[in-house]
């Protein structure tokens, strides 16, 4: 029989996108390059050979994007800001039209009656950066990241509200440091990239500090791409190789910033690969925030195995329905992973700051994009949402991924996890049918299952 689950009053419905993956106008208005340039531009990094230079052409286009928003009865919109918009070099000179851009997109949302969700750095280090001393490698990168704040906050933090200092420092510090799947591609090792997460858990400190003195009462949290993990059976083996993956993937962030420390076993196992911590550095990442930003796409199914020594650690895929991505739909993993961090970490507020797939998608001959699969998606996670708040979990809001189709980093425009379809030839978009899903959720504040 079919049910209804009903969603708390002022329960926040969006969308998310990120800078890099929908802006284009990379070159314009005196916007420096990022290291997703550098990378993009250098042949076999995207599979299929784009860039992001002009992606969803959102910067000349966000008005129309604003109204799709409103189409779509979101009341929040969560997007990032490019520090080489507003800073080319990444330090030093101020680019004011980088800025008026994000001011004017600030002050369209609030007309339309939608609440910015804003998120300081997702993935698109200022290049100048990366040449001086290798990006996120550099502690001194925490004043430069501050510096930043500091003035996209002294701008927007009257309008401003709610605040993501970073997205997934577990992505760009692995992917980015160790794996090289992303920008800047390098292909170091654990130390390094454990020594990116460190300074980026230390900016992502300086910015709370910065970000209460500069928009006083506004809401202060971190994304991070928590990852449900279990063992793929009951061995000995397997149960320790989970308990080191979620060590690697969900303790290393969530400890230091919930508890002030990295986790024992962790430290123990990684031993000389150890982020640098200098006296002073956990109460900096540990500073209390207001919300905590889950990204949620899959669960991890763990067994023992030779990836990643010493986490040896291996994927296991059990039959199921998968997406694009190759990842698991397993809408339980929401459910899971919010319970899981709530009685874990206790954060005061949650949101799932993305949820989403990528399907292949088609424009049918009605105009229309019947996306049954993601729809299917969207409903089934929304259902476990609705579910883990009645399990008292304060989870206050959800963040469709995302909003167009767009940049899948690596992946380029092979990947689309839009609700609204964007052809790239014409930059037509088209609303799917999941996306008019996600609009009647939205409106109503329930879901049918
Ligand atoms: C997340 C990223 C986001 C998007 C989705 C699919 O890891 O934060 O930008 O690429 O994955």
């Amino acid at each position: 029989m079919a049910e209804e689950l009903v969603f708390p009053e002022g329960f926040v419905w969006g969308a998310a996108t990120a800078a890099y993956q929908i802006e284009g106008a990379v070159a314009e208005d005196g916007r420096g390059p990022s290291i997703w340039d550098t990378f993009t531009h250098t042949p076999g990094t995207i599979s299929d050979g784009t860039t992001g230079d002009v992606a969803c052409d959102h910067y000349h286009r966000w008005r129309e994007d604003i109204d799709l928003m409103r189409r779509l009865h979101l009341n929040a919109y969560r997007f990032s800001v490019a520090w080489p918009r507003v800073l080319p070099q990444g330090r030093g000179r101020v680019n004011q039209p980088g800025l008026d851009f994000y001011s004017r997109l600030v002050d369209g949302l609030l007309e339309a009656g939608i609440t910015p969700y804003l998120t300081l750095y997702h993935f698109d280090l200022p290049q100048a950066l990366q040449d001086d001393g290798g990006g996120w490698l550099r502690r001194s990168i925490v004043d430069d990241f501050a510096a930043f704040v500091d003035v996209v906050s002294r701008t927007l933090g009257d309008r401003v509200r709610h605040w993501m200092t970073l997205n997934e420092p577990w992505s760009f510090g692995m992917l980015g440091y160790l794996e090289g799947e992303d920008a800047p591609g390098l292909r170091l090792d654990l130390q390094s990239a454990l020594t990116v997460a460190h300074h980026a858990l230390l900016a992502h400190g300086a910015a709370v500090d910065i970000l209460r003195a500069n928009a006083p009462g506004s809401q202060v949290g971190i994304v991070l791409d928590v990852n449900h993990v279990a063992p793929a059976s009951d061995a000995p083996e397997d149960i320790a190789a989970a308990r080191r993956y979620d060590g690697i993937q969900n303790r290393m962030y969530l400890d230091a910033l919930f508890h002030g420390r990295y986790p024992e076993d962790m430290l123990t196992l990684v031993g000389e690969a150890a982020p640098p911590v200098a006296p002073g550095d956990l109460r900096q990442i540990s500073r209390p925030i207001d919300f905590l930003g889950v990204n949620l796409y899959r669960r991890s199914l763990v067994a023992a195995g030779d990836t990643l020594p010493p986490i040896n650690w291996r994927r296991v895929n059990p039959p199921g329905e998968y997406t694009l991505m190759g990842w698991e739909v397993s809408p339980n993993a929401l459910y899971d992973t919010l319970l899981d961090v709530h009685q874990r970490y206790a954060p005061p507020t949650i949101y799932v700051t993305e949820n989403g797939a990528a399907f292949e998608d088609t424009l049918a001959g009605d105009g229309r994009v019947h996306d049954d699969r993601r729809v299917a998606y969207f409903r089934n996670h929304l259902a476990q949402a609705a579910c883990v708040i009645a399990a008292g979990v304060p989870l206050h809001g959800y963040f469709a991924w995302s909003l167009l189709d767009n940049f899948e980093w690596a992946y380029g425009y092979e990947r689309r996890f839009g609700v609204v379809h964007v052809d790239f030839a014409t930059q037509q978009r088209t609303i799917k049918d999941s996306g008019y899903l996600l609009a009647e959720v939205a409106r109503t504040n329930r879901i049918a299952t």
